[in-house]
């Protein structure tokens, strides 16, 4: 921790877009107390698709636009950033930056009893085997099966949560888990917490469903009280949260006010390039 960080200093959170949203919903209620600036790539979204150099680039500049911030803490709010570009920014910065990857296979591995996991994620996420990589580095006798499921993103961001569509393509991406043994389901990507009533219908109740997102906020809990870097003051009955993205910003805001438990007044769009 650098010593001129304060207590009060926010947490930044990033990610390719609005997906994040799902991570800072919980840091808003785990961690009412903190503020936090959010920082959302709505420009270069997806990262599900690209290379690593490209998201590594694109994951040092926002962490550089956040330290412009004085966030005492980062959340790599995005599955994809978390595995491909955590192990090259974390020791380069003074501050503590965690991602939602270990999380996420840390509370798989606490429920798991048939010793098998499933992961599901974007295309880059599973050919990272990230998730398969720490999961056995933990536990090597654990099996993971992955598999990435692109369409489970536009289907959130367009509003087809409950549409029947949806139940189409979360049979044709999840129908060969039945013919596994997992007991534990990884929902390893930022938008696929949105998916769970479905999912959870469609995998029935012997499958437990984990979500990075609330593994994630805990370990900053956790993190933050070690290092007795807990925010002590709060006006009001929650922190204050701005919001910034790198386009649209009214799309954005539109969709933040649909999955957040407060409305967010204003979005601001930066350039984020120039860091
Ligand atoms: N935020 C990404 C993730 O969690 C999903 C969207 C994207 O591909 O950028 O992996």
């Amino acid at each position: 921790m650098g010593m001129n960080v304060k207590k009060t200093a926010p947490i930044g959170v990033f990610d390719s877009g609005v997906g994040g949203l799902t991570v800072a919903r919980e840091i808003m209620r785990n961690l009412p107390n903190e503020d936090i600036v959010y920082f959302g790539d709505t420009a270069r979204v997806p990262y599900g698709s690209k290379s690593k150099d490209n998201i590594i680039r694109y994951s040092k500049q926002i962490i550089h636009f956040l330290q412009t911030k004085g966030v005492k803490a980062i959340v790599i709010a995005c599955n994809t950033a978390s595995a491909l570009a955590l192990d090259a920014v974390k020791d380069e910065f003074d501050i503590p930056i965690i991602g939602v990857v270990e999380p996420g296979a840390r509370a798989a591995l606490a429920v798991t009893e048939t010793k098998k996991i499933g992961v599901i994620g974007t295309e880059a996420t599973v050919r990272s085997a990230m998730y398969e990589k720490i999961i056995q580095e933990i536990e090597p006798d654990v099996s993971v099966v992955a598999k990435a499921c692109p369409l489970f993103v536009p289907l959130v961001e367009e509003g087809f949560k409950k549409h029947h569509v949806t139940d189409e393509i979360i049979d044709y991406y999840l129908s060969s888990f039945k013919e596994t043994d997992i007991d534990a389901l990884i929902l390893g990507c930022t938008h696929y917490p949105l998916l769970r009533s479905k999912i959870r219908e469609y995998v029935g109740e012997k499958i437990t469903l984990v979500n990075p997102a609330y593994e994630t906020a805990m370990d900053l809990k956790l993190i933050l009280e070690e290092q007795d870097m807990e925010n002590p003051d709060v006006e009001g009955d929650h922190g204050s949260y701005s919001f910034y993205v790198s386009d649209a910003a009214d799309k954005f805001k539109q969709f933040a006010n649909s999955i957040l438990p407060y409305d967010i007044e204003t979005t601001k769009q930066i350039n984020i390039e120039e860091y």
